[in-house]
């Protein structure tokens, strides 16, 4: 009997409490709500730091819907930051990480932590972070990664720009299952020659068996000095070569046995030589090829002369699928733009006057009217020299003229007397 009351008591008690408890969380709670600026707690809750304690506010943390999958996502763009400390404090199951906009000179050693394992992590983004130098031993631990994206940087991987060595060769060796890799316009201004070295030293040293595409857009490159630059990428399926200075194929495309989309567009392609149209076809026509080569030269500022003859026939015959081949142009002059394909009569009848017929003829013309001149001023030069002897020469003839004209007169005379 007196357990049971014990026990009542305590019930009520405990109700008791839990009514006081609510009590004041109503009363602090409604003090926040009447205070008119909006309280720090009140605002902590509502934007609430995704990402934690680490993190600047800026960064979101959480799944979303990125590229028709639900993923884990850390966005940290336009953060702010200036240090990548917070790519050691992500939550393990991420899975794009998108650091852009940034203002990140150097990335450090171990990038994403010494013990860390993001082992879910397949995408990373460090475009726009005007970053100069990526260490040799930034990336640990991004076996998973498939997609590097490092657009829009100013990175130097040269040996000898200056006294400091930024060759890392081994810079991307951990990415043992990278398939894509975005370096449009991330280099520092560049002397593109060198450029290709660096790259193949990298390439040759970091191991990328897996890579597929590959983005070298407006990196101001206008040939290789390496010719084997892309060699040692066995399974390099698109390389895109966009917004470039380049105007003939100088690199190995021989040893790309995957090679499946070669992107040139926007680059100083006037025409094509013949070799590089071979090198195509040999591409194309290699054995166990396993796709149709697509090659895209749209935007190049093709000349609509002669030249251009054999990448017209070659479009029209060959097996490489050449993209948007309909609505490629050439240019008649700066502001002149055709239909390539259509300038083939055309061109034909043209050719006898070439520019450099034109050019000739001209000489030829200028020639003549030089030679004329000097031929004149001879001839006047040689009448002046010789006027005495001319006079004398002269004289007997005049004589004799005037002579005969008296005579004729008198004959005249005579003849009109004998009428008379
Ligand atoms: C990342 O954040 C920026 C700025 O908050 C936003 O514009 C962008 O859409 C976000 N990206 C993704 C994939 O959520
Ligand atoms: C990194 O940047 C944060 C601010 O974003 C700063 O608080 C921190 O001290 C910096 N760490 C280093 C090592 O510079
Ligand atoms: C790019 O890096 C070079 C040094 O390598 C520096 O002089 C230049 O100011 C940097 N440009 C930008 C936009 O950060
Ligand atoms: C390169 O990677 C492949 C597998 O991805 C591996 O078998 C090979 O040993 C690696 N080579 C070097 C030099 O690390």
């Amino acid at each position: 009997m007196e357990e049971l009351y014990r026990i009542k008591f305590g019930y009520c008690y405990s109700n008791l409490y839990l009514i006081m408890i609510f009590l004041v969380s109503m009363f602090i709670s409604r003090s926040y709500m009447l205070s008119s600026k909006p309280t720090p707690l009140i605002k902590g809750f509502i934007s609430s730091n995704t990402c934690g304690d680490h993190f600047p506010k800026e960064c979101f943390c959480g799944r979303e819907k990125y590229e028709d999958q639900n993923q884990y996502i850390v966005n940290c763009t336009n953060a702010g930051l200036t240090n990548t400390s917070i790519l050691k404090n992500m939550p393990d199951n991420t899975q794009v990480l998108i650091f852009t906009g940034n203002r990140i000179k150097e990335l450090p050693w171990n990038v994403f932590g010494a013990i860390n394992n993001y082992n879910y992590l397949e995408i990373v983004d460090m475009s726009n972070n005007q970053i100069q130098e990526i260490r040799g031993k930034t990336y640990h631990h991004v076996s998973n990664v498939k997609r590097l994206i490092l657009n829009h940087n100013n990175l130097t991987i040269s040996h000898d720009s200056s006294d400091v060595n930024h060759h890392h060769p081994r810079v991307f060796s951990n990415f043992i299952n990278l398939e894509s890799l975005h370096l449009t316009n991330a280099f520092a201004d560049y002397l593109s020659p060198a450029l290709s070295e660096d790259l193949h030293d990298i390439f040759v040293n970091s191991n990328l068996t897996k890579l597929q595409k590959l983005h070298l857009e407006q990196n101001e490159i206008s040939h290789f000095k390496d010719r084997k630059v892309f060699c040692d990428l066995p399974s390099l399926r698109d390389l895109h070569l966009g917004d470039n200075l380049i105007n003939e194929i100088n690199f190995d495309v021989k040893c790309l046995k995957h090679l499946r989309f070669l992107d040139f567009t926007r680059n100083r392609f006037e025409y094509i030589k013949a070799k590089d149209l071979d090198l195509l076809d040999n591409l194309e026509l290699e054995p166990n090829r396993t796709s149709n080569l697509i090659v895209d030269l749209e935007f190049n500022p093709f000349v609509c002369d002669c030249r251009i003859i054999p990448l017209q026939k070659w479009i029209q015959t060959t097996a490489v699928s050449v993209r948007n081949k309909e609505t490629l142009t050439c240019f008649m002059n700066q502001n002149s733009e055709h239909i390539l394909l259509a300038q083939y009569g055309k061109c034909m009848a043209k050719s006898e006057h070439t520019d450099e017929n034109h050019r000739t003829s001209a000489f030829l013309v200028f020639l003549l009217i030089v030679l004329s001149f000097t031929l004149v001023g001879l001839l006047a030069a040689l009448v002046y020299i010789s006027r005495d002897r001319l006079k004398i020469c002269i004289s007997p003839v005049v004589t004799s003229i005037s002579r005969k004209v008296q005579y004729s007169t008198i004959k005249n005379e005579d003849y009109c007397e004998v009428m008379v």
